[in-house]
């Protein structure tokens, strides 16, 4: 298939991109490069093919952007809770109404299917028990809501030619030459390594599905794979049910890679997002799809990775692995306007 896949120069789609290319895809990237100034390892025998990218704001696509191509992968948004709170009327815009407009204009274009990266985080402050595709959503940040309305427009759109798949994705982990430091089990066990601390920013309590990174990408390649009438406006958890964690086992995990470090407890009611999740429906119903990792695994890798790249606190604290501290920057300096645009000098 021809593919054209948004945010390939980020945390998934840097690894996506190429592994799709080597499922045998032809791959086009679109992403507006806000992170392009941090890449932390290089990888051209593991990651060889990077995609030939089209420079460009999500809001401002056309169907011409489209023509040509069977699929789009649609990753490219605001992606995390604290950057959507940073600025939620610019979410709305980028991730509600530039994610409709990317569908819009794929279909007019006559793409034939639309992967979407949902997330898990729509289901906010779950019950105890397992929720699942069917349980009502429960939004709690700008992002999350924005990922419930991408869904409920995007859904009606599904029709004999346009096929539309939405993947709610658990909080991903693992090593991406576009690292992110901001999601739980990566910061842990760069902090494990860089200070010897395991410091939680919650008091551990809350529920987090975590899933790796390349279960993400073996997801995606099935969504993209599978045949229609199975997949046209379904929604599927992405992960798998063993991996629901509380964070503080998360950090019992690293802890047992990491050996000889502190832990710590944030605040109590710290963080309210809590949710366990069911990944039963995407391991019986999406042809060839199998999550292959553990968070054990994922932490061995990345401790494989900061010892092989010599990873130091300047590295882990640098603006681009932390997508709001590189977002405020690119805003300080001036180098996009309020609204995102990058500004010409
Ligand atoms: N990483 C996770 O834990 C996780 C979990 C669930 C869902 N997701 C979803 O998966 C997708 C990819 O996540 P990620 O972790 O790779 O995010 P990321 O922030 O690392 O990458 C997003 C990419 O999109 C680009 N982008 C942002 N706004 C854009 C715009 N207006 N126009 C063009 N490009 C733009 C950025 O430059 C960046 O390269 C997102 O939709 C995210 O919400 C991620």
């Amino acid at each position: 298939m021809k593919v054209l896949v948004t945010g390939t120069e980020g945390y998934i789609g840097a690894r996506l991109a190429p592994w799709l290319t080597a499922r045998g895809h032809e791959v086009v990237g679109l992403d507006t490069g806000y992170y392009r100034d941090g890449t932390l390892y290089l990888d051209p025998i593991g990651l060889p093919q990077l995609p030939r990218t089209i420079c460009k704001d999500l809001r401002t696509v056309v169907p011409q952007d489209f023509e040509g191509f069977d699929a789009v992968v649609h990753l490219a948004e605001l992606s995390n809770d604290p950057l959507g709170q940073n600025r939620p009327e610019i979410t709305f815009e980028i991730n509600h109404e530039g994610s409709v407009r990317i569908a819009q204009a794929a279909r007019r274009a006559g793409v034939k299917r639309l992967v979407y990266a949902s997330s898990c985080s729509v289901y906010g402050i779950g019950a105890a028990e397992l929720v699942d595709e069917t349980s009502p959503v429960n939004p709690q940040t700008a992002y999350a809501q924005c990922k419930t309305l991408v869904e409920r427009d995007l859904k009606p759109m599904a029709d004999r030619d346009f096929s539309v798949v939405f993947l709610r994705n658990a909080t991903a982990y693992g090593a991406s030459p576009r690292m992110r430091f901001d999601i739980v089990l990566n910061d842990l066990c760069a902090l494990a390594w860089t200070k010897r601390k395991i410091a939680m920013t919650s008091d551990g309590s809350p529920w987090r599905p975590i899933v790796h990174v390349e279960d993400i990408c073996e997801a995606m390649g099935c969504a993209l794979e599978a045949p229609a009438e199975i997949v046209s406006g379904e929604v599927f958890n992405v992960g798998a049910t063993q991996e629901n964690y509380r964070v503080r086992e998360i950090a019992e995990i690293v802890a047992s890679v990491f050996p000889g470090c502190e832990v710590s407890v944030g605040p109590p009611g710290s963080d309210n997002r809590s949710y366990r999740v069911s990944f039963d429906k995407i391991a019986a119903r999406l042809p060839g799809f199998k999550a292959r990792w553990t968070a054990k695994m994922g932490a061995e890798e990345l401790r494989r990775l900061f010892e092989r790249i010599e990873m130091s606190s300047e590295t882990y604290e640098f603006r681009a692995f932390t997508r709001l501290k590189q977002m405020k920057y690119l805003r300080r300096t001036g180098q996009v306007d309020n609204d995102l645009y990058w500004r010409t000098r």
